[in-house]
């Protein structure tokens, strides 16, 4: 069972003012929306508000403006135009919202970004009683913001009316929900990125409950140092060799396999040469940039043979072509494991979704999180802020009605 909380798809919407919290947090470029996955993701929630005869009102953040003051640079205005474009439909931009407005059943707007409101990242009281006060029904559908107890994410379940999971965050949670619990064996997850720190959590989690662990980047550089490896002036962390040592030792379920061998060059340049070495021909002024070769067809094998997938970060600096050899493969393996093979595969966070995008292969995953933070907090076994407390209103609710 994946939540409690109420669900949008089962209120009666008609003639209601729903106002529906969204992550249309995207990247932003010269004014327009440079990657629209998460706008996309959100359509057929609003979609089907609309056609339930709700009157919609949206609410989001983009980045992370100073609160009490308006930012251009951060306003919902490209996000605005191009969902209008999407819907078919003008979707007004509200600058001052939050006393109120006047909306029609069947209209959509979008008010200013949540975050130029003082208190919405502190959680406010007053300022979710004041968002609570624009609607019937509130519905939270961002599952990207799921992780942050903010005002229009946490404070304003409490006050609104009816507070319920939207169609998206419930399809989010389920997708995450059937990679963790009784996953089809054996179980892959491949978690590239910078540091172990900053992964750690997710790191131990998953070695606790997957097979195969495969690490990219400069992470599968600390657990490389940590063999005993050269790794030159790679991106590693000195401080958390133990941490690596203990997650490949026997203490977790998951192996972990080390790359045998890898792409070096003398700098993080397009223009830099780029060679294969074996692990342990590293020099001392070598930089590590992707798996080499052998490396990826052997994690390719491994994935080939998964049941579930779960992908979390490339495994090289996919962003230049000659170091972007290893993520192509493992993004082809992961598709054809789903698409020929019976793998569930699931992949989260910007860097990936980009990889994903640039192969061509986002459509050929079972599912692509919307979610950054969101889905690595949820894997590390964290209970999301926001999914707790709608849960703890529908229970409310349920003991009142009694
Ligand atoms: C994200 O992009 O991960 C979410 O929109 C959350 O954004 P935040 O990290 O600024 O809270």
């Amino acid at each position: 069972m994946t939540t409690k909380a109420l669900r949008m798809t089962d209120q009666s919407l008609a003639g209601k003012r729903v106002l529906i919290r969204v992550d249309f947090n995207v990247p932003v470029k010269n004014g327009r929306v440079t990657s629209e996955a998460r706008i996309l993701a959100a359509l057929p929630t609003i979609r089907l508000a609309l056609q339930r005869g709700a009157a919609v009102i949206l609410l989001s953040h983009l980045g992370r403006p100073a609160e009490g003051q308006f930012d251009p640079d951060l306003s919902l205005r490209p996000v605005a135009n191009r969902l209008a474009e999407l819907l078919g439909q003008s979707v007004p931009l509200l600058r001052d919202w939050l006393q109120g407005f006047e909306i029609a059943d069947g209209e959509v707007v979008l008010c200013e970004n949540v975050r130029f409101n003082t208190g919405e990242k502190k959680n406010s009281p007053a300022l979710a009683r004041q968002m609570a006060r624009l609607c019937d029904i509130f519905v939270m559908d961002a599952f990207g913001t799921a992780h942050r107890a903010e005002a229009s994410t946490h404070g304003v379940v409490k006050y609104a009316p009816v507070a319920c999971a939207g169609p998206l965050l419930m399809a989010e949670l389920e997708a995450l929900e059937r990679v963790l619990r009784k996953p089809a064996r054996p179980v892959v997850a491949i978690v590239g990125g910078s540091k172990v720190s900053t992964k750690l959590k997710v790191l131990k989690s998953l070695a606790r409950q997957v097979d195969q662990l495969i690490v990219g980047g400069g992470i599968a550089n600390t657990f490389i140092a940590a063999a005993g490896y050269a790794v030159g002036k790679s991106l590693y962390e000195k401080e958390r060799l133990d941490a690596a040592r203990r997650l490949a030792g026997k203490g977790f379920r998951a192996s972990i396999p080390l790359p045998t061998d890898v792409v070096v060059a003398k700098a993080l340049s397009p223009k830099a040469a780029a060679s294969t070495r074996s692990v342990g021909k590293v020099g001392p002024n070598d930089l590590i940039l992707d798996i080499g070769p052998r490396t990826a067809e052997l994690y390719a094998r491994l994935i080939a043979r998964a049941g579930t997938i779960i992908w979390n970060g490339p495994v090289g600096v996919f962003e230049i072509d000659k170091f972007g050899r290893g993520t192509k493969r493992v993004a082809q393996a992961v598709a054809q494991a789903t698409t020929r093979g019976k793998a569930f595969s699931v992949a989260g966070g910007g860097d990936t979704l980009a990889a994903l995008e640039k192969y061509g292969l986002t459509d050929q995953l079972s599912y692509v999180s919307t979610g950054g933070g969101a889905f690595l907090e949820f894997l590390d076994g964290t209970l999301l802020p926001a999914v707790a407390i709608l849960t703890q209103r529908a229970a409310q609710r349920a003991r009142t009605r009694k």
